[in-house]
């Protein structure tokens, strides 16, 4: 017989090494070896043995003896885990069975029973499951902290007003507390979206086992409840042989950085010198090695390119999972990587530019200058005619031959004199003076999600409420 460090009793023996005659290669050991990144699911791992072992043994499948021997035993390790002594394995592939194998060496036979009615198999997705809740409660404490720091931005200079952009060309002017509550509400919806999300992951598939369920009389809704899940899978190939749960989670978390990415963008655009509109705190700024005047928006910068790392384990997962036939495949191991630096990437990019976007302060005299260029209040022009009777496309036609001679003449809208304003067109009189100004045309919008102060007023009230609704730290948190 050939070597039989497959099988047998030796420290070395896989765990399946029973039908093998030869060792598995050492390259092959080293390609198919788990455990340098699946240990992060350690201690999921261990809570899902503990209720898995607790509910054997109120079956009666496994003693109560064995049951607390795998408790205890459970316990030491987590603890040598945690006190970094734990000696990892890699030619036992993963973190389950680095675990299981350690827990057989302490308490011996009761080890061995832990895996009674169970199967890597729903013992993987059950691991993932709870580390992708736990990543998503995370996640969202560290979301609200960024949109708490929008809402100091809104509530900082209430009177600001900034130039709006479409097509990034001057449009119409916007209160700086209006621009900064549309990444409130995008951040919002991204909230909403992971809580949804959190429903489907939060289901226990524990009890599939290796795809077909199990013939012990095991009760799954009782290591559902002990786990803290919503509920048990409905069918036992799908539980083991679908990952959507991760899919999901990082498309929600491509949307975090999505949207992260469209404030990095616009933030370097603003603290450059031809913006000049905000400065970034020097903190979350760096220098040149040889240009000493820079000042550099790494920041920024980063989570924006960051952002492609994101979609690009999106990407992955989606194309690891569509030629994966019933029930698990290999495959599957493939999707912790991409998981775990999504998450990583995410989280810390939501946590530096919250801490980024609550110092970010405002330069009000270059603001000013700017909200004053670019014909920021011809569409004012063109409604204030309207309100005095003229069909907007002929008041737009009017204030598009205006702008025109005054672009001729090097000057702006509100450069123009009464006289000349009046002389537009016969329906202006003096009245247009407050209309064309940057406070005029803000104070106009009074609509709901408008910019006008009022509504902007009101959205930061509705912004606070839902803060205050959705806060992970209180108790009474909608999710
Ligand atoms: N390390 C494996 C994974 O991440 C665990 C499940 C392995 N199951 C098996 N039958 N080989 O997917």
């Amino acid at each position: 017989m050939a070597d039989k460090q497959a099988t047998g009793n030796s420290a070395n023996a896989k765990p399946w090494g029973g039908r093998f005659q030869e060792a598995t290669e050492k390259l092959v050991e080293k390609f198919s070896a788990s455990e340098h990144f699946d240990r992060r699911l350690w201690d999921h791992d261990i809570q899902a043995s503990k209720a898995h072992a607790a509910m054997l043994a109120r079956q009666g499948i496994i003693s109560s003896e064995d049951a607390r021997a795998i408790s205890n035993g459970l316990d030491e390790i987590r603890g040598e885990i945690e006190a970094g002594k734990f000696q990892w394995r890699p030619e036992l592939e993963d973190v389950h069975m680095n675990i299981e194998r350690a827990l057989s060496e302490k308490i011996g036979d009761a080890g061995k029973r832990l895996h009674t009615a169970r199967s890597r198999n729903d013992q993987v997705a059950t691991d993932a499951r709870l580390y992708v809740r736990e990543r998503i409660d995370c996640l969202n404490a560290k979301l609200h902290a960024l949109q708490e720091a929008f809402l100091h931005q809104a509530r900082s200079h209430a009177n600001l007003i900034i130039p709006g952009f479409t097509h990034l060309q001057h449009a119409q002017p916007v209160l700086w507390a209006h621009h900064w509550l549309a990444y409130f509400q995008m951040f919002k919806r991204d909230r909403e979206r992971l809580a949804d999300c959190r429903k489907r992951v939060n289901i226990c598939p524990l009890g599939s086992a290796a795809l077909a369920g199990t013939g012990f009389l095991i009760d799954r809704n009782w290591v559902a409840e002990a786990l803290g899940f919503d509920g048990i899978s409905e069918n036992s190939l799908d539980a083991v042989g679908d990952r959507d749960f991760i899919i999901e989670f990082v498309s929600s978390l491509s949307l975090v950085m999505m949207h992260l990415s469209r404030l990095s963008e616009e933030l370097v655009l603003w603290s450059s010198s031809e913006f000049g509109f905000v400065e970034l705190p020097d903190g979350y700024c760096t220098g040149s090695s040889i240009m000493p005047q820079k000042k550099n928006p790494d920041v920024p910068e980063l989570v924006r390119g960051k952002t492609g790392r994101v979609y690009g384990h999106l990407m992955s997962l989606l194309t690891l999972m569509k030629g994966l036939p019933l029930a698990y495949n290999r495959d599957l191991q493939e999707d912790k990587e991409a998981l775990f630096d999504a998450v990583d990437t995410a989280e810390m990019s939501v946590e530096v530019m919250a801490g980024l976007v609550a110092r970010i302060s405002p330069h009000p005299e270059r603001l000013g200058q700017v909200v004053n260029t670019g014909f920021l209040t011809a569409t004012d022009l063109a409604d204030y005619l309207v309100e005095k009777g003229l069909p907007f496309r002929e008041a737009h036609e009017v204030v598009g031959r205006a702008v025109a001679q005054c672009l001729d003449r090097g000057v702006e809208l509100t450069d123009l004199s009464v006289e000349e304003l009046c002389s537009l067109h016969p329906l202006i009189a003096e009245d247009v003076m407050k209309v064309i100004t940057p406070e005029g045309s803000v104070e106009a919008r009074k609509c709901p999600g408008g910019t006008g102060s009022q509504a902007v007023s009101e959205a930061v009230s509705q912004a606070e409420a839902w803060l205050e609704q959705n806060n992970p730290r209180s108790a009474n948190a909608a999710n």
